[in-house]
């Protein structure tokens, strides 16, 4: 089927406005919940001392936090990407577009991603492109090049979403071959590349493959938060059995698993899915993550309360952050992903 540019960012549109609303969450929790720090009564850190910023892709990060990809293609994304685009900058931090099929579309809405970089000169910005689109392609390469150009991406992010093309109207659902494509890509490109999920989370065995096909991050994009079974069903109004909304693998699972890959290869393990508070971001750091991230709260936050209001949000929680590293002992994020919390069970 031909897919024109009105499908394309009809469905854009819809996302966000259903996103807006509550009904696209998992029942289930993002696994956090079924951990606890450490209380650490001898600590000896001190707490105005502690450093969040990293090294990231070539840049220096403030925190170790991401605006996740989303949006782009429509006429309204290009308020949403400009206040994210600003709400990075200000903190410093890394920011995705959405999808950027439009692009290879038509040049209709291209400003709706460039803004992500105009607005955010110097700061770390995420490119992003399905599976479909590099599996139907027989130049991929050509593909990722002109997309990072767009808007100067420092690295490229390609979502595997099986799950949300299938419940997807317009869904495409040929998914053969991309391990080969993403070699060809990654050997030619020298910009990184990230693999990303969108709710339904990404496990050891498929992180593994990712990994030895040259991906040089993994955002484990895992459930609990968004479910994208949830949004298309609802977009289609179709009856599917319940439990195809919530569908997925845990955050917490995937974080703790797909971080005993780091023994293996050096890659940056990227942590969303349902975090939704400073709690579970650094339960996620704790777990093995070196970064933590979150979509639909920030689309909700900057589009009901605005940048301030977001920005301040983001501030108490590295203030959050800061504290749980005190009051565990860890003097730097290295020492946080060091036995720092345990499964609830072993408490008692
Ligand atoms: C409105 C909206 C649009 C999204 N569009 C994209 C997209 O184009 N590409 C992508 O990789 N992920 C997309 N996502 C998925 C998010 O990046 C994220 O992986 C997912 O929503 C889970 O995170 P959350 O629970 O914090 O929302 C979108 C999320 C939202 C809320």
């Amino acid at each position: 089927m031909k897919i024109n540019k009105k499908n394309i960012s009809d469905r854009k549109s819809e996302h966000v406005k259903l996103c807006l609303t509550d009904t696209v969450s998992y029942k289930k929790s993002n696994g956090f919940d079924y951990y606890c720090f450490i209380h650490f009564a001898a600590t000896d850190i001190e707490i105005n001392k502690i450093s969040l910023t990293q090294k990231l892709f070539n840049k220096t990060i403030e925190y170790p936090f991401f605006i996740s990809c989303m949006t782009g293609g429509y006429n309204g994304s290009l308020k949403i990407n400009s206040e994210l685009a600003k709400l990075a900058s200000i903190l410093n931090i890394p920011v995705g577009v959405g999808s950027q099929r439009q692009v290879l579309e038509n040049d209709s809405f291209k400003d709706t991603y460039k803004i992500i970089r105009e607005n955010n000169k110097n700061g770390l910005v995420f490119g992003n492109i399905g599976v479909p689109q590099i599996v139907n392609t027989e130049k991929p390469i050509e593909l990722i090049k002109r997309l990072v150009d767009t808007i100067e991406a420092d690295a490229m992010v390609i979502h595997v979403n099986p799950l949300q093309e299938l419940f997807q109207a317009e869904g495409e659902l040929n998914f053969h071959g991309f391990l080969n494509k993403l070699n060809k890509i990654t050997s030619k490109i020298k910009t990184p590349i990230i693999i990303k999920e969108v709710g339904s989370g990404i496990n050891y065995n498929s992180a593994k493959l990712f990994l030895e096909s040259g991906a040089r991050g993994i955002d484990v994009a895992g459930a609990g938060g968004t479910s994208w079974s949830k949004v298309e069903i609802e977009r289609n109004k179709s009856s599917v059995p319940e439990f195809w909304g919530e569908w997925g693998l845990r955050t917490s699972y995937c974080v703790r698993t797909v971080a005993a890959l780091k023994k293996e290869f050096n890659f940056t393990l990227m942590a969303s899915g349902g975090i939704n508070n400073s709690l579970d971001f650094a339960k996620s750091i704790a777990l093995g993550a070196d970064l933590a991230g979150s979509a639909r709260l920030i689309l909700k936050n900057i589009v009901e309360k605005g940048i301030d209001e977001t920005k301040n949000m983001l501030l108490l929680w590295m203030e959050d952050l800061k504290k749980i590293m005190f009051l565990t002992g860890s003097k730097n994020l290295k020492e946080l992903r060091n036995g720092k919390i345990i499964k609830a069970e072993d408490l008692f």
